[in-house]
């Protein structure tokens, strides 16, 4: 299959062709399998982020023999380790250390730049692979479904998560922050993530690898005010401890809470499981505390403390920028601006709960009231969507359906992270499912589920008929010349890197 200027045939870059002798520094494991008379087993995982690179680095780690192959959509890997982790958070970065060992084992191969699916179909890897484990996560966002919510200025999280972290496919975004005070719905972590960023003092941010362009504008920002809304209450929001305390102490700004909205709480969580009680307490003694400033202006008898125990309670009352949450307030309409060019503010719905913790449900009162905003960030969470006919789907909870990792009725398939169990789970949580989908493949290949007798040409094929549709993979050793790169590119910066955010670019940086 191997052709001049095209990736080798055969097991992949850096691989052992098959047969072949066996060098002597080669594995002792490596070395039994492969001098046994049974061909190697071939597995090939689909996306590289946590889940696909935590799903071959398990079945490396406990098959001596097996190899693996990962295929990525967009020539750079990670997933949303490079695209979807804050660029202020690069400590959770560092997971790409232990992926860079994993692709650089012998046993394993990386093809970016093949859009499964399109490039090449689930079936067609599936001839030329024992096992095809599906690990493209949640590429779409959940939609609101209410009138207005297409309006210019209205963003989904995933997509302005995108822009500032330099997702190819986002960078026309161009978000418009000419105004004052934004509205981010919904109370998980990414809707932190990006009150943070919004609200971050830029030197904070030039020292990261957000990209130069998102700088640009957030440097020309002339947002102050940061709402995130929940349908629900404090007790249930989604955001943890760690992102909410980062909040509190961003320098330059102050949170708005309402101690009103916290009244009865801390009895309520007396015996609530230990993450969510702490997270509760800190938010009603961020409501309470008032300010150094007016605790001055309090002790002295001026009236500025009676304004400050009026309205909300705050930390920094001097910040120039402020934050607070809004609850039980479920959006309705979008409204438009008189010139229909951007949003003038959401109409929510006031909720009120049924039920308790973590099920209680938002029950619209039929009252209604109206925020104001020149910029809507829809964050209620991501999507995954169906890849190929030929893989069931479940669209209604949208993920592939599964039973440890096993593809129900299609035997050979498998699945783990966000499109086996759905968008929600921190990197460790979804390390832990792809060792649990890791397991299953092992499984099935020492319990003969999966007929190993018959041996598979892995990417031989796959190489054949990428080529035969125009398609040319990038190895592992091209992403590292565009790593190397960007590498170079934001030392002059004082970044960490500055990320390339066009494919062709990508692709010229490594000669194709
Ligand atoms: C904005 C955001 C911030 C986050 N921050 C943190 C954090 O700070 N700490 C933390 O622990 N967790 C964080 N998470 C959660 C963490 O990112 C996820 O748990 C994890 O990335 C899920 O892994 P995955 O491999 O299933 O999906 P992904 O990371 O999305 O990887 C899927 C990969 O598949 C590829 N792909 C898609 N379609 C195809 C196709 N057709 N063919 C080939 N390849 C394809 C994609 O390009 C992608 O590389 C964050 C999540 C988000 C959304
Ligand atoms: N620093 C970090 O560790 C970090 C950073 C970012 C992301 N992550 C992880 O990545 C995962 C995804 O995060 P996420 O923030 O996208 O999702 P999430 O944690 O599921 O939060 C989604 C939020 O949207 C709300 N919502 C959903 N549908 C809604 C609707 N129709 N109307 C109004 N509100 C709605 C939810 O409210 P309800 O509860 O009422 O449904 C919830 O508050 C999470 O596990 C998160 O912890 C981690």
């Amino acid at each position: 299959m191997a052709g001049a200027g095209r990736l080798r045939a055969g097991p992949g870059p850096g691989r052992l062709p098959w047969p072949h002798a066996l060098p002597a520094a080669l594995p002792a494991a490596l070395r039994r399998w492969l001098s046994s008379p049974a061909p190697p087993p071939r597995v090939c995982v689909v996306g590289s982020g946590p889940a696909g690179f935590y799903t071959a680095q398990h079945i490396l780690k406990h098959h001596g023999g097996a190899l693996v192959d990962i295929y990525e959509k967009l020539p750079v890997p990670f997933g949303l380790v490079r695209f979807g982790v804050a660029p202020d958070h690069p400590e959770v970065k560092n997971v790409i250390h232990s992926f860079t060992q994993t692709a650089r084992s012998e046993r394993c191969a990386y093809y970016g730049n093949v859009t499964v699916g399109r490039d090449v179909t689930v079936p067609e890897l599936q001839r030329a692979y024992h096992a095809v484990v599906l690990s493209y996560g949640a590429e779409d966002n959940r939609v609101l479904g209410i009138p207005g919510e297409n309006l210019p200025g209205v963003y989904s999280a995933r997509a302005f998560v995108g822009w500032y972290n330099g997702l190819p496919e986002n960078q026309d975004l161009k978000p418009d922050l000419s105004c004052e005070t934004v509205l981010i719905l919904g109370h998980g972590n990414v809707a932190l993530d990006i009150a943070r960023i919004l609200l971050s003092p830029l030197q904070l941010l030039r020292k990261t690898d957000i990209t130069d362009s998102s700088l640009a504008a957030l440097a020309c920002s002339k947002v102050k005010r940061v709402w995130l809304v929940g349908r629900r209450g404090p007790l249930q929001v989604a955001f943890t401890i760690k992102e909410l305390r980062e909040m509190i102490n961003l320098p330059g700004t102050r949170a708005v809470l309402d101690p009103a909205d916290f009244t009865g709480l801390e009895s309520a969580v007396k015996d609530a499981p230990r993450p969510r009680k702490r997270l509760t307490e800190l938010m009603i003694k961020t409501a309470l505390e008032k300010p150094a400033e007016v605790q001055a202006a309090a002790a002295a008898g001026a009236a500025a403390a009676g304004a400050a125990a009026a309205g909300a309670a705050a930390a920094g009352a001097a910040a120039p920028r402020e934050w607070g949450l809004k609850f039980q307030r479920s959006p309705q309409e979008v409204l438009p601006s008189a010139d229909g060019r951007r949003p003038r503010g959401v109409r929510m719905a006031l909720t009120r709960l049924e039920g308790s913790g973590d099920s209680a449900r938002a029950v619209p009162t039929g009252d209604v009231e109206e925020l104001e905003c020149g910029l809507v960030l829809s964050s209620i969470g991501y999507r995954s969507l169906p890849l190929d006919p030929a893989v069931p789907f479940d669209s209604r909870r949208g993920v592939i359906p599964n039973s440890s990792g096993r593809v129900q009725g299609v035997p050979g398939l498998y699945c783990s992270g966000w499109v086996k169990r759905g968008p929600t789970g921190v990197i460790i949580t979804t390390m832990n499912d792809s060792f649990d989908t890791a397991q299953s493949v092992l499984e099935d290949l020492q319990g003969g589920v999966l007929d190993v007798s018959l041996s598979r040409e892995g990417f031989g094929l796959v190489e054949s008929i990428l080529h035969s549709r125009g398609v040319r993979p990038v190895s592992f050793s091209d992403w590292e010349k565009i790593d190397a790169a960007e590498v170079a590119r934001g030392k002059a910066a004082g970044k960490p890197r500055e990320k390339i955010v066009d494919p062709a670019e990508m692709l010229h940086i490594i000669g194709h």
